[in-house]
């Protein structure tokens, strides 16, 4: 990773710890160097002299702009084949063993680029970056939520063909702000009956009343899900049927979705039984890797090893993995 030094030294446990991760944007772990060589090889202007200022914001709106605009730099098959593998390799550095990863080809659609440009190029990528680097990694496929249900269900449409040992579900990103969530109910039953597993980003710019919506909607996960204590009632419906929730403390402190890790309700969470994961969202973004949130969160709440393992482990019992291939993950991922 270029754009900052990692925190967590090479050698903390919890860098070692092998670790899995289930809400972390391809697109999010681009580096800048990468970045502003593919942007001057297809003449692309980044508006900035230094592309680390690229990964500036103060918003998630803000945010969402900077991500469409390293988005614009991958155009060809071997830009998201770079892209892919790059995020493999920085994702051994932080002792990640296996990712469900999300892409969202709504930003790259909407520059002309052909599904399949961005498919073949990201599936041939996460292959390399496992043959080289140890992370298997499946793939997650975003619709972009401001766009509506009329696209949301055309690109479902485009997933028909996507190789399935590979696309394991769909889930929806961006801001909540304005999106009626109940307009994503048939999107996630014809997801459900092709067989995709499904979830949403919801209670991060949005309320409790949105992961409610999606709840009963069917989502298999939860991402983010910052604002469920708010709903005493949903998350006694998420706690019994063991939701998952995929937490990126690190990231809400950075979009000002809440003040400081401290102040974060992910130890409430825990506390209270949901099932809760950690994960990194966009790392290049936000200037860290997935070992140092273990860090930063382990600090933050004075949580003790047990707890750190307790929380990787969640994480296993939370992928798309059927049960042979969970234990088999447990057992090659040890304690
Ligand atoms: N896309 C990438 N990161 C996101 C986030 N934190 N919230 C919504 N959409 C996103
Ligand atoms: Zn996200």
């Amino acid at each position: 990773m270029t754009n900052a030094p990692r925190s967590a030294a090479d050698d903390a446990p919890l860098r070692l710890l092998p670790k899995v991760e289930l809400h972390c944007h391809v697109e999010g772990t681009a580096r800048a160097a990468t970045v502003a060589e593919l942007a001057a090889k297809h003449g692309v202007p980044l508006g900035v002299d230094d592309p680390d200022d690229l990964y500036t914001y103060e918003s998630l709106a803000d945010f969402l702009a900077a991500f469409a605009t390293v988005c614009s730099a991958f155009v060809e098959a071997e830009d998201f084949h770079r892209l892919a593998y790059e995020a493999a390799e920085d994702a051994a550095a932080a002792g990640t063993r296996y990712r469900e990863m999300f892409f969202s080809p709504g930003f790259h659609l909407d520059r002309g680029i052909r599904f399949d440009t961005m498919w073949s190029g990201i599936v041939a990528g996460i292959a390399d970056g496992e043959a080289d680097h140890g992370v298997r990694t499946r793939l997650i496929m975003d619709i972009d939520k401001p766009k509506g249900i009329g696209p949301a269900m055309a690109l479902l449409e485009v997933a028909r063909v996507a190789d399935r040992d590979i696309l394991l579900g769909i889930g929806g990103d961006s801001t909540e702000r304005g999106v009626d969530h109940h307009m994503f109910e048939p999107l996630i039953s014809e997801a459900k009956k092709m067989g995709l597993k499904t979830c949403f980003h919801c209670g991060e710019d949005g309320p409790a009343e949105n992961i409610a919506i999606m709840v009963e909607a069917g989502v298999d996960r939860i991402d983010h899900g910052t604002r469920l204590l708010d709903l005493p009632d949903l998350v006694k419906r998420v706690v019994d049927e063991q939701i998952p929730l995929t937490s990126c403390p690190s990231s809400n402190v950075e979009l000002n979705i809440v003040e400081s890790l401290e102040a974060h309700p992910f130890a409430k969470q825990l506390d209270a039984g949901a099932l809760v994961t950690l994960n990194s969202d966009d790392p290049t973004f936000f200037r860290f890797d997935l070992a140092d949130e273990y860090e930063r969160v382990a600090s933050a709440f004075d949580f003790d090893e047990a707890t750190m393992l307790k929380i990787r482990d969640n994480a296993i019992d939370a992928a798309w993995l059927d049960d042979s291939d969970k234990a088999a993950l447990r057992a090659e991922l040890g304690a």
